[in-house]
C-alpha cells in the first residue's frame, strides 16, 4: 500500500427529513447565501424545506448555476457576496451547484488579481467561505470532497482544495425521487467510473481499498437498474444505497493509499467541453475503449475486477478480460447511457479536435503511470468510435 494521509471532516446528515438540521447546524449569526441551479429545487419542495430550516437566519439567494458551471455565471455571485457581507454558503443541488459554490467560496476570498488563476494557474486556495451542501443528485461526491470543475469558453478545468470541502452535507434520498431517468443514470454511471478510476490501476496490495471498491461497484450494479425500473424506481432504500455509494465513491476513502488513474475523466471532459456531452455519458463512452487499449498495463486489476465484481472465472486471461469489458458495456446499456462516440454522433473527423484540446489543457501524460500520451488518448478515442 502507498503512504497516505486521509481526513474527511464533512459532517454527513443522512436520511429523510434531514434538511431541517440546517436550522441548528448553520451558525445563528451567519449571513448566508443559498446557491442553486435552474429551479428543480423550487418544484420538488427542497427550496421550501431549506427556507423553513433557515427561518431564523439571515439569508439571500443566488440561482442559475448551470450544469457544468461556468466561470461567468459563478463570478456574478460575487456582487451579492460583497453587498450583503455573506460569510456562509449553502449549495442546494447536484454536483454542478456544489462545485460552483466551491469556486464562489474561493473566489470571494481570493487576494490575487483574477480568481480565474485559481483554476488556470492552479493558484493555491488560501481562504474560502464555509460551505454546507444539500445534495439533490447523487453522482459526483462533491458534497464531501474538495474538488470542483469549472467551465470557461468550452474548457472544463478542475481545481481542488481542502478549504472548499463542505463542512456539512445533507443527504436525503427522498429528494432524488424527482430526478429524471437521465439524471439517475448519469449519477450511477459517474459514481461507478469514480470507483473504477481509483481501483483499476495496478496492485499495491491495498486490500481494504480494493474490497471497499468492489462492494461499491456491486452495489451500483445491483441498485442502479432498479432505480430506472418502473416497479422499483420510487423505492427509498434503493435511492439511499445509490446515494451513499456515490458519496463513498469520491470522498477520499477508497483512493487513499492506492494509485489513481483519472484519464477517463480527463478525456471525457473534452467531450463535454467540445460537444456538450453530459459528464457521465462522456465517461461511459471513453471507459470501455480505455479498458481495451490499457489491458496490458491494467491486466492484473482487470482480472481481479472480472473475478470479484462480475464473477467471471472461466476461460484464459484474455477471455476473462474481454468478458469483464463486455459486462461493463452491458451495465452501461442497462443504465441507458452511450458506450461509443457514434452513439453521441461524434465521428472520426472530430478526433483531431479532441486531441488538440487535450494538448491545450496539458493532458499529455495521463493515467496511473503518466504514460497516456496524446497518441494513446488518440488510440482510445479511435477505439471508442
Ligand atoms: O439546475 P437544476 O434545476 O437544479 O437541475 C439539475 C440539472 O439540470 C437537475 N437536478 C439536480 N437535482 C435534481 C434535479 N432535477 C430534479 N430533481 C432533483 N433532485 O439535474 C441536472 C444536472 O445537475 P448537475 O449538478 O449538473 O449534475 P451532476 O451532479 O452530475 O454534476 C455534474 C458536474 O459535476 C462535475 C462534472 O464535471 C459536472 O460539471 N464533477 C464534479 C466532481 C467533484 N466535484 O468531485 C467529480 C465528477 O467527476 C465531476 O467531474
Ligand atoms: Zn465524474
Amino acid at each position: 500500500m502507498l503512504n497516505f494521509n486521509f481526513q474527511n471532516p464533512t459532517h454527513i446528515h443522512f436520511g429523510e427529513g434531514q434538511i431541517s438540521v440546517l436550522a441548528k447546524e448553520v451558525p445563528a449569526d451567519a449571513r448566508v447565501l443559498v446557491v442553486y441551479g435552474g429551479g428543480s429545487i423550487k418544484s420538488n419542495g427542497v427550496f421550501q424545506q431549506v427556507s423553513d430550516a433557515l427561518k431564523n437566519h439571515t439569508w439571500f439567494e443566488f440561482s442559475g448555476i448551470e450544469p457544468n458551471p461556468t466561470y461567468d455565471t459563478l463570478m456574478k455571485a460575487q456582487e451579492i457576496i460583497q453587498a450583503e457581507k455573506i460569510d456562509y454558503l449553502i449549495a442546494v443541488g447536484g454536483g454542478s451547484v456544489v462545485d460552483g459554490a466551491k469556486f464562489i467560496a474561493a473566489a470571494a476570498k481570493y487576494e490575487g488579481d483574477d480568481p480565474w488563476d485559481i483554476i488556470v494557474k492552479q493558484q493555491p486556495v488560501k481562504q474560502a467561505l464555509p460551505i454546507a451542501a444539500v445534495l439533490t443528485l447523487p453522482a459526483t461526491g462533491s458534497e464531501s470532497n474538495g474538488n470542483s470543475v469549472v467551465t470557461r469558453n468550452g474548457s472544463k478545468i478542475p481545481f481542488s482544495s481542502p478549504l472548499v470541502r463542505p463542512l456539512l452535507a445533507v443527504l436525503d434520498p427522498s429528494v432524488t425521487l424527482s430526478l429524471s431517468e437521465r439524471q439517475i443514470s448519469n449519477g450511477v454511471v459517474d459514481a461507478f467510473v469514480h470507483i473504477i478510476e481509483q481501483y483499476l490501476t495496478y496492485n499495491v496490495n491495498g486490500k481494504v481499498q480494493d474490497r471497499f471498491s468492489e462492494g461499491l461497484l456491486q452495489t451500483l450494479i445491483e441498485e442502479g437498474p432498479k432505480a430506472l425500473d418502473p416497479a422499483s424506481k420510487d423505492d427509498l432504500e434503493i435511492r439511499a444505497n445509490i446515494m451513499w455509494s456515490a458519496t463513498m465513491a469520491l470522498n477520499g476513502l477508497i483512493g487513499a493509499g492506492v494509485p489513481q488513474d483519472w484519464s477517463t475523466h480527463m478525456i471525457g471532459h473534452e467531450l463535454t467541453g467540445a460537444f456538450g456531452v453530459d459528464h457521465a455519458r462522456s465517461l461511459s463512452i471513453v471507459l470501455p475503449a480505455l479498458m481495451q487499449v490499457r489491458r496490458e498495463q491494467k491486466r492484473e486489476k482487470l482480472l481481479q475486477y472480472a473475478e470479484r465484481v462480475w464473477h467471471i472465472n472461466e476461460g484464459d486471461d484474455n477471455t476473462r478480460i474481454d468478458k469483464a469489458i463486455q459486462c461493463t458495456i452491458e451495465f452501461f446499456k442497462k443504465m441507458q447511457v452511450p458506450t461509443s462516440l457514434s452513439d453521441a454522433d461524434i465521428s472520426s473527423k472530430d478526433i483531431d479536435l479532441l486531441v488538440g484540446r487535450l494538448e491545450q489543457h496539458g493532458m499529455t501524460a495521463l493515467g496511473e503511470h503518466n504514460d497516456i500520451s496524446l497518441e494513446v488518448s488518440r488510440e482510445i478515442l479511435l477505439k471508442a468510435l
